[in-house]
């Protein structure tokens, strides 16, 4: 129907004729001449209708926003000073001469250069919603990425296969998505919240290598950078050490930055232990960006009069921490106030803080209403273990580690945008040496930090039972810029092993059998030792992006309270479809007739 994208028009295609096709982006009148705005995915064109060609113009009276036209016309230069030099195609314009509508339209609810749309109307109007021009380049770039991962690792001798969605639920830590089945009454398929199992059954398969690109499911509180239901590149391969494995999916990402962004991506990696990256920075996905960093003083706080500090620092589970915020002394009480108010969020209970004057002059220059509480030598410390200058200002966390971590690791963050503060444009990094285990705080139960189906990094169960707190994983997850992009690990692929590991999860040996007595058989029969990672595909593209958030990479994603606008899903059934699957509606609590 067209010869040419609109957005493709060049002087190169001077008095040639053309077919276009596209929506009227604008409709301009001026006196006589028709000004039309045709828009298709590579941009926009002037097309000019005139009131020689009798017919044509007479359509064009009629066309609105939205339309969806056919012209066909002839391309010449744009008069002398009417060139607009911020579109592509603004040295031409062309001579409408003949115009077929398409398809007419209704007025858009709104126009697509609204920048103040709410998300529930961007979401329940998607498809007009991406017509933007900068969501088809998201959504293009998506395109373009998941290409060149295919490409990669096809490569490299990777194959793609495809794991079922109706299945049993995958332990990855969140809630299941079920769904009944109609032949099995009263029997529900969990929907997978990654294809770990299958993926290893696949190498138990001798599929040696693989990789999908696979949809997951996950029924949790849903931020920025989680939705309901995302996308994984999902990898497994056999006979690889986790050094290969890391070696060669880095690379793949470095060429992804290289060939789509230009970006050079250092190489290799840098690693951090996840001890280190705990003490450093709080978390375990750091933001390298920011040069900010968590100190401890535990050591020093031991006995100190305020109960604040040597509390914690006694506290075997307790730490006490700083960050100095270079040039902070100049936060005003208010700053300060809502910074206390936003660690609170993490659980801190307080923000305690010394702002430096005159580092030479002691205590005397300092300024905090703590420092009372504080003897000499403590505050010598602070000073030296922070490196305090004058007009800086110090920070603390003192508490149980975990609202340490948390509170101090989230303000490091917030400080680093707040102040301006990040440091280059891409910080990739490898966390390493994961604890195999932590004890749920409430439950007082060991958990797995990835998934019960990792290796420990020892071959001996008995020594892995005697010491669960203080084996590490051949856990490795690939951080950057502050975001889990990646998680993955060498698996376990003995039997004997696998029934220890989920005996120190609780899980007994029944409902190991019943929950996962297909992977335990499939370890008897020959399993190659293996293992993989998977990146959050929607992660990924939103951070080469610049996007938000995911939902901004997704042609059709959820809300925040994870329901989709445009298709009223999830929505209410008939009573026969409930019937027909043995389900019985209880009244929520509350809910009334
Ligand atoms: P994990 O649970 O760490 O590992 O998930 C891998 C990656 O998936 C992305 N991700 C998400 N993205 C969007 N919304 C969500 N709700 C969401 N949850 C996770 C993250 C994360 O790094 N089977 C293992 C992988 C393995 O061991 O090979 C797994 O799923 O970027
Ligand atoms: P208070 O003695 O409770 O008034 O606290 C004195 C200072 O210590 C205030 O600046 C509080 O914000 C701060 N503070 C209180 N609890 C903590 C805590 N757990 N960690 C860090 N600072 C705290």
């Amino acid at each position: 129907m067209r010869s040419l994208y609109c957005g493709d028009v060049t002087t190169d295609h001077l008095d040639q004729h053309v077919t276009l096709c596209g929506w009227v982006h604008r409709r301009r009148d001026h006196g006589g001449v028709i000004f039309v705005d045709l828009r298709d995915h590579k941009g926009l064109l002037q097309v000019v209708f005139d009131p020689d060609t009798e017919e044509t113009f007479a359509t064009a009276e009629r066309i609105r926003n939205e339309f969806v036209l056919q012209v066909r016309g002839r391309v010449r230069r744009r008069p002398p000073g009417t060139e607009n030099p911020d579109m592509k195609t603004g040295e031409v314009e062309v001579l409408g001469l003949e115009l077929t509508v398409l398809n007419t339209a209704e007025t858009p609810p709104f126009q697509l250069e609204d920048t103040d749309i709410g998300e529930e109307t961007r979401l329940r109007f998607r498809y007009i919603d991406l017509r933007r021009p900068e969501m088809q380049e998201k959504i293009r770039l998506r395109a373009r990425i998941t290409h060149a991962m295919r490409t990669f690792l096809d490569g490299q001798g990777f194959i793609d296969v495809e794991t079922p969605v109706l299945t049993r639920s995958t332990p990855e830590g969140a809630r299941d998505y079920l769904v009944p089945s109609r032949t099995h009454p009263g029997e529900f398929f969990a929907l997978p919240q990654s294809p770990q199992l299958f993926k290893q059954l696949l190498m138990m398969s001798g599929m040696d290598r693989y990789y999908q690109i696979a949809r997951c499911f996950r029924d949790e509180d849903l931020r920025a950078d989680r939705q309901p239901e995302f996308t994984q590149l999902d990898i497994e391969t056999s006979f690889m050490s986790e050094g290969q494995i890391m070696s060669v999916t880095e690379t793949m990402v470095r060429e992804l930055f290289r060939d789509i962004l230009g970006v050079s991506l250092p190489d290799p990696f840098p690693h951090m232990s996840y001890a280190e990256a705990m003490q450093r920075f709080g978390t375990d996905r750091p933001d390298l960006r920011i040069p900010l960093e968590l100190v401890d003083l535990g050591d020093v706080m031991q006995d100190v009069e305020f109960k604040v500090f040597s509390g914690p620092a006694q506290d075997p589970g307790g730490r006490v921490a700083a960050l100095r915020v270079p040039g902070g002394g100049g936060l005003s009480r208010k700053e300060i106030d809502d910074y206390t108010k936003y660690v609170g969020k993490y659980g801190a209970r307080g923000l305690a803080y010394i702002k430096a004057n005159e580092v030479a002059a002691g205590r005397d220059g300092l300024q905090s209403p703590i420092l009372k509480f504080l003897p000499d030598a403590v505050i010598s410390a602070i000073v030296e273990r922070t490196a305090l200058e004058d007009g800086d200002l110090v920070f603390f966390g003192a508490d149980r580690v975990r609202v340490v971590n948390e509170s101090l690791g989230a303000l490091r963050v917030r400080l680093g945008h707040d102040r301006d503060m990040l440091a280059g444009d891409w910080k990739p990094l490898w966390i390493v040496d994961f604890p195999m285990f932590e004890r749920d705080e409430k439950s007082g139960r060991w958990m797995a930090l990835h998934h019960p189906f990792t290796a420990p990094n020892t071959d001996d169960a008995a020594q892995l039972a005697d010491d669960p707190g203080g084996t590490l994983s051949r856990a490795y997850d690939m951080v950057l810029n502050g975001t889990e992009l990646g998680g993955g690990s060498i698996r376990i692929h003995h039997t004997d092993m696998q029934q220890a590991v989920l005996k120190l999860l609780g899980i007994e040996e029944d409902e190991a059998r019943n929950k996962f007595g297909f992977l335990l058989d499939a370890l008897k029969y020959g399993c190659p030792p293996h293992g993989g990672i998977a990146f959050g595909l929607d992660r990924l593209v939103m951070l080469m992006t610049g996007a938000a958030s995911i939902r901004e990479v997704m042609a059709f994603p959820k809300t925040q309270t994870a329901a989709c606008p445009l298709t009223s899903a999830p929505s209410p059934v008939d009573t026969g479809q409930l019937i027909e699957l043995g389900i019985h509606l209880h009244k929520p609590p509350g809910v009334e007739s």
